[in-house]
């Protein structure tokens, strides 16, 4: 069976090749055209620049998925496509392109939850399927949500950010700092140096840390950021010290809280294992310190993320979602329908 993933959520355009050959995920092709670069110069995503993106680049990476992929379009078994939670003008360009090539193969449709995808993609690693019930954090851009996981499908929702997520934290704290766009991977970059006899101390809060629920707040920690930075001289905000110092206390905040709060899910619920996804997942100090202290407190649990290059947007993920809903497909492709604000549960 070949699936095709595609995704146009928010500034990726992304289109994945995946054959399934007896229960087994074979990588055809996985094309990413970034948006990054047009969109820096806004310091965040400028929704009308990237619909008009995801549509001079969708039939193009599309094209060279198949290519990379080394098949022919009537060869498709499977349409699978992002219809949200993202960017409404960019959502529509993805599913409106996907029922062109559905209803011109005939063949069927499926509507994907890009949230649940970027959990489900684990699943190209994970080969057997005692790790239920899971915990699933899901750390991206525009959200941050834990999740408790029966089995593939069946989720119930344990707690949110009800405010920014941890990405969006970042990407403002880097702004702020003068870092670009996107802010994860330029304070983790920044992060890794090492400062030797700090002149300067900075204490950033853990939101909610202490609170006996599973929800998050991020917004306070950006705004704990702006105050520091706002008491400072401007030759201190400008020096790379400061800026070292806040990447270090701001990602070990968000590392905090996140540890926490899933950690404690796993322990009251006894989940077998914790299932991780979303762009801020790529973080390498994040992915350390969950499996160091999973392995301290939760000894028996298993913790799986996706590889590195996999945890931002991309149409694989989109592809392996659909493949474990494909029985909801359709060919009644006028039913499929954006939603900027889809809930996985
Ligand atoms: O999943 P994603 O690609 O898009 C959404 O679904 O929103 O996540 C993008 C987010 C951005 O906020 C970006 O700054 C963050 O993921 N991010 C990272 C890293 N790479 C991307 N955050 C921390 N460390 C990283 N290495
Ligand atoms: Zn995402």
């Amino acid at each position: 069976m070949l699936v095709v993933g595609i995704e146009t959520t928010c500034d990726e355009t992304g289109v994945a090749v995946l054959q399934i050959k007896s229960k087994r995920f074979l990588l055809k092709s996985n094309v990413v055209a970034s948006q990054v670069k047009i969109h820096k110069k806004y310091g965040g995503v400028f929704p009308t620049l990237a619909k008009r993106e995801h549509k001079k680049n969708l039939p193009i990476v599309f094209k060279k998925a198949l290519k990379e992929a080394n098949i022919r379009e009537k060869e498709i078994d499977l349409i699978s496509v992002a219809v949200g939670p993202g960017l409404e003008p960019c959502l529509w360009v993805g599913v409106n392109f996907a029922k062109d090539v559905a209803k011109k193969l005939n063949i069927p449709l499926i509507a994907v939850n890009h949230l649940e995808a970027h959990i489900l993609l684990n699943f190209l690693y994970i080969k057997n399927f005692d790790i239920f019930p899971a915990i699933a954090l899901v750390v991206a851009g525009g959200h941050t949500q834990l999740f408790l996981m029966e089995t593939i499908g069946k989720y119930t929702l344990l707690g949110e950010t009800r405010d920014d997520s941890a990405g969006e934290c970042f990407d403002k704290v880097a702004r702020l700092l003068g870092l670009g766009y996107p802010g994860g991977p330029a304070i983790e970059k920044l992060a890794r140096f090492k400062v030797k006899n700090a002149k300067l101390k900075i204490t950033l809060p853990r939101p909610m840390i202490k609170q006996n629920n599973y929800d998050f707040s991020f917004a306070g920690l950006k705004t704990a950021v702006l105050y520091d930075f706002l008491k400072r001289p401007e030759n201190v905000r400008k020096s790379k010290e400061y800026k070292i110092l806040v990447a270090k206390e701001v990602q070990q905040a968000v590392i905090d809280v996140l540890i926490s709060k899933m950690l404690r899910a796993q322990d009251e619920f006894g989940a077998a294992s914790i299932i991780l996804g979303g762009g801020v997942v790529a973080n390498d100090e994040l992915k350390k310190q969950c499996i160091q202290q999973a392995k301290l407190r939760a000894p028996e649990c298993k913790v799986f993320f996706p590889k590195k290059e996999l945890c931002t947007d991309n149409g694989l993920m989109i592809a392996m979602a659909g493949y474990f809903h494909k029985d909801k497909s359709t060919r009644d492709y006028d039913t499929i329908k954006v939603d900027a604000n889809l809930r996985v549960c």
